[in-house]
């Protein structure tokens, strides 16, 4: 059985109080929630203090990129090192907005993929077509090279996530269907497979992201291959976000 897994992408978002008033806040409404993992990825600046806040607490915390060397001359980079050193234990990586706004390829998100597994950090290689790539009937083949380019050279023990993001759903409001979803989930779980083999893509938690909402959650999350949320905007709210946490419980 897949563990669902519901994360918080706060993008650039919160300030140090801001980020520490909406962590002791989730710490509060979630208490007791056990059976799923919870996830908040702050941005950088805010890493250290909600690590600190999160002590004691079962709510994870992950960064929302990261360089893949250690440490050295790259100005205005973060690495897996500093990101462990200050409790994280996730990373999103190829974020449709590091692809399209900052330009990153498929070969640089699968250098910083395998960085991470190195370091002992669980990458949520993010995924998805633009509206232009559906329209076309190209979605299959993006979502296929992107899962293929991002994973090479993993081995069947490294622990990753993947996160579908369809790039028209995000922050749009408009979400893709729990049917559309599930359809695109079904094709990246048989590349998994292809990929390694049917044990191995089985356990693979695969999350949707792009408009979820405490209103349109519960149908996603009942797809049997949606194992998971990767929230923005309403994630940088208490209450919604708990709201999203809780939806199938
Ligand atoms: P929204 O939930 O704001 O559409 O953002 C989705 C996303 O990009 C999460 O990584």
């Amino acid at each position: 059985m897949r563990r669902l897994l519901i994360a918080g992408n706060w993008k650039m978002n919160k300030t140090v109080p801001e980020a520490i008033e909406l962590v002791r806040e989730l710490k509060e409404r979630l208490k007791g929630v056990e059976d799923r993992d919870i996830l908040v990825c702050p941005p950088f600046t805010a890493l250290y203090p909600v690590g600190r806040e999160l002590e004691g607490s079962s709510i994870l915390m992950g960064a929302q990129n990261m360089f893949y060397e250690e440490k050295g001359a790259f100005t205005g980079e973060i690495s897996p090192v500093m990101l462990k050193d200050v409790g994280c234990s996730y990373v999103i990586l190829g974020h449709s907005e590091r692809r399209h706004i900052f330009g990153e390829s498929d070969e640089l998100i699968n250098r910083k993929v395998i960085s991470a597994v190195n370091h002992n950090l669980i990458p949520i290689l993010c995924i998805g077509e633009t509206l232009e790539e559906r329209e076309k009937g190209e979605t299959r083949q993006v979502v296929e090279r992107q899962v293929r380019e991002g994973l090479k050279g993993l081995k069947p023990e490294d622990e990753f996530v993947i996160a579908y993001e369809p790039v028209w759903a995000i922050g749009t409001g408009r979400s893709a269907t729990p049917e559309m979803a599930q359809e695109v989930h079904t094709f990246i779980r048989d590349v998994l497979t292809e990929l390694f083999e049917k044990e191995k893509a089985e356990g693979v938690r695969i999350l949707y992201g792009g408009s979820v909402k405490p209103e349109n959650a519960k149908g996603l999350l009942e797809m049997p291959d949606i194992d998971g949320a990767l929230v923005g905007g309403a994630s940088l709210k208490a209450e919604s976000f708990s709201a999203i946490v809780k939806t199938t419980l």
